[in-house]
């Protein structure tokens, strides 16, 4: 078992291929998926994602404002799979290329950090509010929520589900699934 500590993390899957989007200091964005993200906080509502240092988005979010977060759905796996690039080996790593051959509909306008997916469940934009490096390979930031799109077509104004949405996630490599139907549970309110 000690033999497998190396590849611990797949014990914590599936989970959703967020998509990231930043703007390095030039102005031209760059959009990754990334599975290391979780809400941290609630009141204010924060998350947090970690970057492997040698990613162009890792520099990105050392020096950025903020960055967008958008929910992919399972039938947009292609385009996020060459979105990840410098992981798929997807040929196109350069990310002005990249983000015009991904096949996605992309949104430059809606926040200034960064690019979202308006065909995807729904998007953040968030504030960096802390960079934290534990001297491991991946540096983690976080950030604070200040905008919020629930697709109409997937989620209520309020962000509940109008029938059960089907994010991407990621399994490992290239294995993906998606959600089963949803269940409700006893209501004990
Ligand atoms: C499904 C999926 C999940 C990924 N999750 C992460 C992650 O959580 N953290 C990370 O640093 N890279 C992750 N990657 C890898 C980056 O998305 C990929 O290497 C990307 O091309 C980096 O691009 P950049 O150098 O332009 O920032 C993931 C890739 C895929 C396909």
């Amino acid at each position: 078992m000690a033999d497998s500590v190396d590849v611990a993390h797949r014990l914590l899957a599936p989970r959703i291929a967020y998509l990231i989007g930043t703007t390095d200091e030039n102005g031209n964005a760059n959009l990754i998926p990334v599975s290391n993200l979780t809400s941290v906080s609630t009141k204010p509502q924060q998350v947090a994602l970690a970057v492997l240092k040698q990613w162009r988005t890792y520099e990105n979010l050392l020096a950025a404002d903020g960055f967008t977060v958008t929910v992919p759905t399972i039938e947009q796996l292609e385009s996020v799979w060459k979105l990840g690039a410098r992981y798929s080996k997807f040929p196109v790593v350069d990310p002005v290329e990249k983000l015009a051959s991904c096949g996605l509909e992309l949104d430059y306008d809606a926040s200034s950090y960064g690019p979202i997916v308006p065909s995807g469940i729904g998007s953040l934009s968030c504030r960096v509010v802390a960079r934290i490096d534990l001297n491991g390979d991946h540096g983690i930031t976080v950030g604070e929520v200040e905008q919020v799109w629930f697709n109409a077509e997937y989620l209520t104004a309020e962000g509940k589900p109008k029938a059960t949405t089907h994010p991407l996630m990621q399994q490992t490599g290239n294995l993906f699934t998606t959600s089963a139907e949803a269940m409700a549970t006893v209501d004990y309110y």
